[in-house]
């Protein structure tokens, strides 16, 4: 069976590389920066390679490399940032930091039409970069193909070899045409496009029955997102009763979140669901606690720890399950990605946990884990909720969380919501939320001064959380809501709206 090889080098979006070329009918594996070209080269399967982003400098000791004889077999390469500036920092050119560093949404322009990796896109389209190094000097053996405004040599390839090498990522959805880059690297491999993608349903329900046996009992926590509702129904499906789900509050859902997935999920679908209410415990927690990866650890630590308290009560379980998504693990740090949050699923583990864990949808994106859900039947407006945060509003608190500060937020948040559901803006916006900035401006009301919080609004639209653009909501949405906010939650005196794409922000604050 033909494949493509993706080599990690340690970006965010690698993963993602394969999962395109998956969509596009071609087998894909992500594989470790180990020995790659004598395995590819003892792998008659393989008809191209994908060398990826990843965050280090071609000429930092220790950066990785690959061998030379790589680009020797005559197997077409495609070098995705990284992957570029290794392939022509090998073949004779040269990488420098550059003054003017590329995030977020740049435009391409193709100075070479023909090229082959540029079939059927326009001569000028909008492409995500996310770069600090970018190619100086070509050297004697590359063209230019494509150019953006700070970067000379956005695309290019090789004079003589299957070589080409792009300085943006067609991986992400930001990326107009990105999927047609990739089928035209696909085509110039010579790749059949004959691989079916198996139901995802089928798949992980054997997995996960491998995984737990056919007598062990699975304990699940429930956050009220759509993850841990569908790792539950997946669950379910896979070993039935043995399955029982807990809902923590810890204090820091939306407001009236617990009443509305309770209902869903008993009522719907029949779970056996323990709901505990630990919010003071958490608020104990996290009293004086303003370093956000602190109370990221704090609060999956204290989650655990209850889990494991009010297990006991309920008999043996062997396996945690967790509704961990692929995002998340990668933004915790993999072997190869650099840690940008610890995600409340993975990083607050404690090392003497008494259970196994299952982690149903590790290798998953959102929009998969939506079409799971799907196929599991689960309705729409659940499926489709926007994404929730393990650790809740707590991220959305900067500085200190308090009752009173988590009152503001509940408040702010449900008057947004409110808005953008008459709008229809909850259909088409992936995620909106407020978030309390811990900074206090005067103002005046009535006629007195004030000196109050501010209120950020976060709109942004997105595919799977890794890349997000800020939402262009209507003014008169954003009015609404700001004066509604101001003049229904008391403490507050200033609304902002957030307008940073991710990255190079993340889409929560903290
Ligand atoms: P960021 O802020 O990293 O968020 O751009 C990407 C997506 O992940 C959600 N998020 C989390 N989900 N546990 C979760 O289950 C977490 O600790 C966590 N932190 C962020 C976030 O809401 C967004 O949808």
């Amino acid at each position: 069976m033909q494949k493509i090889i993706v080599v990690d080098y340690g970006s965010q979006y690698n993963h993602l590389i394969a999962r395109r070329i998956r969509e596009l009918h071609v087998k894909s594996e992500l594989w470790a920066n180990r020995d790659v070209a004598n395995r590819i080269k003892n792998d008659p399967d393989v008809v191209g390679v994908v060398l990826s982003g990843g965050p280090n400098s071609v000429y930092e000791k220790d950066a990785p490399s690959v061998d030379l004889s790589l680009f020797e077999l005559g197997i077409p390469i495609l070098g995705i940032c990284y992957g570029m500036q290794l392939m022509v920092h090998l073949l004779g050119g040269v990488i420098l930091a550059s003054k003017e560093r590329e995030y977020g949404r740049q435009t391409l322009r193709l100075d070479k039409p023909s090229a082959p990796l540029f079939q059927n896109t326009a001569s000028e389209f909008p492409v995500f970069m996310s770069h600090g190094d970018r190619v100086e000097v070509l050297g004697d053996w590359f063209e230019a193909d494509a150019s953006s405004q700070n970067c000379p040599y956005a695309a290019i390839h090789h004079r003589l070899l299957p070589l080409y090498a792009i300085q943006f990522h067609p991986e992400v959805v930001h990326t107009q045409f990105g999927n047609v880059i990739l089928a035209n690297f696909l085509e110039l491999c010579g790749c059949r496009r004959d691989w079916k993608m198996e139901s995802i349903v089928q798949t992980e329900v054997d997995r996960i029955q491998a995984a737990v046996g056919e007598t062990d009992r699975v304990l699940l926590g429930l956050s009220g997102g759509v993850d841990s509702s569908v790792a539950a129904l997946l669950l379910h499906k896979a070993i039935g009763t043995r399955l029982t789900c807990m809902f923590i509050d810890h204090g820091l859902l939306r407001s009236d979140e617990v009443a509305e997935v309770m209902s869903e999920l008993t009522r719907h679908f029949r779970l056996n669901v323990v709901v505990v209410d630990a919010s003071n415990r958490f608020l104990e927690a996290l009293k004086g606690v303003v370093d956000p990866e602190r109370k990221r650890k704090l609060i999956g630590e204290h989650f655990i720890r209850v889990f494991a308290e009010e297990a006991a009560k309920l008999g043996h379980f062997r396996f945690l399950a967790q509704g961990t998504l692929y995002t998340d693990i990668i933004e915790s740090g993999t072997q190869s990605a650099q840690t940008i949050k610890s995600h409340h699923n993975v990083g607050g583990l404690p090392k003497d946990m008494p259970f196994e864990l299952v982690e149903p949808l590790k290798t998953l994106f959102k929009d998969e884990v939506r079409r799971l859900g799907e196929e599991l039947g689960m309705p729409s407006h659940l499926v489709w909720r926007q994404p929730f945060p393990g650790p809740g509003l707590a991220i959305r608190i900067i500085g200190e969380v308090t009752k009173e500060r988590i009152r503001i937020v509940q408040a702010s948040d449900k008057i947004l919501r409110d808005e953008f559901a008459k709008a229809g803006l909850h259909k088409t916006v992936w995620q909106y939320f407020t978030v309390l900035t811990n900074s206090r401006t005067v103002g005046v009301m009535g006629d007195g001064r004030t000196y109050d919080e501010t209120i950020a609004i976060r709109a942004v639209t997105s595919v799977d959380g890794m890349t997000a653009d800020w939402a262009r909501v209507p003014y008169d949405v954003l009015d609404a809501v700001s004066r509604r906010i101001v003049n229904e939650v008391k403490g507050v005196n200033r609304i902002v709206y957030d307008i940073t794409s991710k990255p190079p922000a993340t889409i929560e604050w903290e």
